[in-house]
């Protein structure tokens, strides 16, 4: 029995041993098991796999957006280092020096902020005291006497809100950048982009320089316009000094160029300005004129939209002298010019800078403008004002006008009729003697008004004048 149940417990014992073996040995969960295991670790690879892509894109958009921040930033700290130089430094050893001064990583929590406000200031047509937003668009290239029209102006403006600055670079030249980026966040500077060299035809080889400033205007204006999204905006080139009451000037005859649609500009400039033409103590007088002077100007968004998608590649101020720009607007202009040019040295010819530019006065007396009642300069009031005084007035020859040997007091008329008397007559004055598109300089219905000896003087085609005869060069 012992031996008996021995072998059984013994049996039993292999038995046991045998099941067991098959049934680890066939056991599906542990199969099971392994294989979720493997999977899971898989899975888990792939998932942090992803997760350091994704990371890795999101570190190299940082990247690219720092490096993009800090070639914006690059042009605004060298500003900030020049204006810690000494200004009497050559330009040359400023860009040297700059480039030699470690650059501070970018504050991108503030460029935000900047971005924001200008894009504010932008939208903003009128500020919250209801004055009229205004671009100061100045154009540049390569002289650093951009200087002198930059401290005035950003001198004389009332708010840097209401009369943003931009300042619009063509020509590549460094020495001229550095100054423009020294005034910082005063102003916005914007650069031409297109400096290569334009096609001439043989001919007009020596007026290159006017293919590439109508080049520059119509970037630039354009970026005004339709990129800064602006809606007036005045125009001044970088040789311009700028009376007391430019912008009082500009504020004041806004109102004007809104309501009165036979009017496309209001210029600061007046081309007959010169001390022996002007009544000195008329600081307050302006007329309406057919000649678009420039020099310091002001027109509106809606004109430009009419102009730039057919902008010359040349000449644009003549261009838009032409009837078929013109279509019979005027401009407002000032007896004292708010503007006087400084540029002896410039695209065109240093000879009428000589002869005649720089004989213009400017004026210094501050006008209250935005004061004043300045509607008599609606056409519907101008002309038949202007028409009375002009053909009411006593004719005249140039003799007696000339010997002062006229007795009754008030205004006088000097006729033409002809191209060549008007020139000879102006000659003999000292007006300007030239024609664009027909139109004599400052001549409002064909009539050139100006003071002389102490009197109001019209030179002045016949009462029943029929327009401007465009073959009068
Ligand atoms: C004259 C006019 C000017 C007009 C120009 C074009 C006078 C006193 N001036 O220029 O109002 O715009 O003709 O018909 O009548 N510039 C560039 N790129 C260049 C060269 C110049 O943008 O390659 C800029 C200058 O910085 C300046 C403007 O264009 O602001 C006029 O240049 P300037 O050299 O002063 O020429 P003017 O003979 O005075
Ligand atoms: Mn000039």
């Amino acid at each position: 029995m012992r031996k008996k149940s021995i072998s059984f417990i013994f049996a039993s014992l292999c038995l046991w041993g045998v099941i067991t073996y098959f049934l680890f040995l066939d056991r599906p969960i542990g199969r099971e098991y392994n294989k979720d295991n493997i999977e899971g670790q898989i899975d888990d690879i792939e998932k942090k796999v992803k997760q350091q892509f994704a990371e890795n894109k999101k570190f190299i958009q940082a990247l690219k957006h720092n490096l993009k921040d800090q070639k914006k930033s690059k042009d605004a700290i060298s500003a900030i280092l020049v204006q810690n130089l000494d200004n009497n430094e050559p330009a040359k050893e400023l860009v040297d020096k700059m480039d030699r001064q470690p650059r501070p990583i970018p504050d991108q929590e503030k460029n935000r902020k900047q971005v924001d406000e200008i894009k504010h200031t932008v939208s903003d047509k009128f500020l919250p005291n209801g004055n009229p937003v205004i671009a100061v668009l100045v154009f540049s290239c390569n002289r650093i006497t951009v200087q002198r029209c930059l401290d005035q102006l950003i001198s004389l403006r009332p708010s840097a809100e209401q009369f943003p600055i931009i300042v619009s670079q063509d020509c590549d030249h460094e020495p001229t950048s550095t100054i423009i980026q020294s005034y910082g966040e005063q102003i916005t500077h914007i650069r031409q982009p297109d400096q290569r060299d334009i096609d001439v035809p043989p001919k007009e080889k020596k007026f290159k320089g006017y293919f590439k400033i109508a080049r520059h205007y119509g970037w630039a204006l354009n970026q005004v316009f339709l990129e800064f999204g602006y809606e007036t905006a005045i125009v001044v080139e970088d040789d311009l000094d700028v009376a007391p009451d430019f912008f009082e000037y500009f504020s004041g005859t806004y109102p004007l160029l809104m309501r009165d649609s036979t009017l496309w500009c209001i210029s600061a400039w007046n081309d007959n300005g010169k001390s022996e033409l002007i009544d000195e103590n008329g600081h307050d007088l302006l007329y309406r004129t057919d000649f678009f002077p420039g020099l310091g100007w002001m027109l509106t968004k809606d004109t430009w939209m009419e102009l730039g998608p057919k902008w010359p590649k040349s000449y644009w101020d003549d261009w838009i002298r032409k009837p078929e720009q013109r279509k019979d607007r005027a401009c407002i202009r000032p007896e004292l010019s708010r503007t006087m040019t400084f540029g002896k040295i410039g695209v065109s010819n240093g000879l009428f800078f000589e002869k005649h530019l720089r004989f213009i006065k400017l004026n210094d007396v501050f006008v209250p403008f935005t004061k004043m009642n300045l509607t008599y300069l609606l056409k519907d009031n101008y002309d038949m004002a202007f028409v009375n005084e002009v053909y009411r007035s006593r004719v005249v020859n140039y003799t007696e006008l000339k010997k002062d040997a006229i007795q009754n007091p008030g205004p006088v008329r000097i006729t033409y009729h002809t191209r060549q008397a008007y020139k000879n007559t102006a000659k003999m004055l000292g007006l300007m003697d030239d024609f664009r598109s027909g139109v004599p300089r400052t001549s409002y219905r064909g009539v050139v008004t100006f003071f002389y000896k102490g009197r109001r003087v019209h030179l002045a085609p016949n009462a029943n004048w029929a327009g401007y005869d465009i073959t009068w060069s």
